[in-house]
């Protein structure tokens, strides 16, 4: 049993979840809190070898049931030795994506099934769940615009108005566990929607 707290944030490329994650951890380590600062895919050695199969554009022909795969593989070897290790020991677990971004890529953005994903996830991840998620939300055009192209990145921006609306569906699914942010705007102001989200939910 966890008695950690365990925290995602997701959203499309470029959103800024790895700043906001950063910014989370800083918030939290001042309170004094045991922080574990990790990342999907790629967060164990394993999984840097899966991250490199999965972004190299040399693969760019990956079918797209072995792409599930290879994030719920990524994500089972995560889970077992980073995050529920972590929870264990009762501290603070921020993720940089989980479940919730193979759902919105590959079931909403590729069209796959969802039902399947989410059957393919529980396995990887024993059934664990966020305590709470972050879904930062930008129009594609200004997500993308902070970063360069990868593999991912030169999909056609309609694919990524699909991933968005995705994590929106799964937010409006799970008001209990996701809260939807608004990532347009400076980081600082970002930041600040971020910490009051969260904050006004762990006081619930
Ligand atoms: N609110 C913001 N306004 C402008 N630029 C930002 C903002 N937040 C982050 N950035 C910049 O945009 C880029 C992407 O941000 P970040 O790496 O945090 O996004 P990400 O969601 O983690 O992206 P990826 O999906 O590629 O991991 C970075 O260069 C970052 O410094
Ligand atoms: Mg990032």
């Amino acid at each position: 049993m966890e008695e950690g707290l365990f925290i995602t944030l997701e959203g499309i490329d470029g959103v800024g979840k790895s700043t906001q994650a950063q910014l989370l951890v800083e918030y939290f380590t001042e309170k004094g809190c045991d922080v574990v600062h990790t990342f999907e895919p790629g967060g164990t050695k394993l999984g840097q070898s899966i991250r490199r199969m999965l972004l190299d554009p040399e693969n760019q022909q990956l079918a797209p049931v072995t792409e599930i795969l290879l994030y719920a593989a990524d994500r089972a070897q995560h889970v077992a030795e980073v995050i529920q290790p972590a929870l264990a020991q009762g501290k603070v677990v921020v993720c940089e994506r989980y479940i919730d971004s193979s759902v919105a890529y590959q079931g909403y953005g590729l069209g796959l099934s969802v039902d399947m994903i989410a059957a393919v996830n529980k396995l990887a991840t024993d059934g664990l769940e966020p305590n709470l998620t972050i879904c930062l939300d930008a129009e594609p055009e200004t997500a993308l615009a902070r970063v360069g192209g990868d593999r991912i990145e030169k999909r056609a921006l309609s694919y990524y108005e699909r991933v968005r609306a995705g994590f929106l569906s799964i937010a409006a699914q799970n008001p209990q566990r996701v809260i939807v942010v608004s990532a347009e705007g400076l980081e600082t102001e970002v930041a600040q929607r971020v910490q009051r989200s969260v904050v006004g939910r762990l006081a619930q």
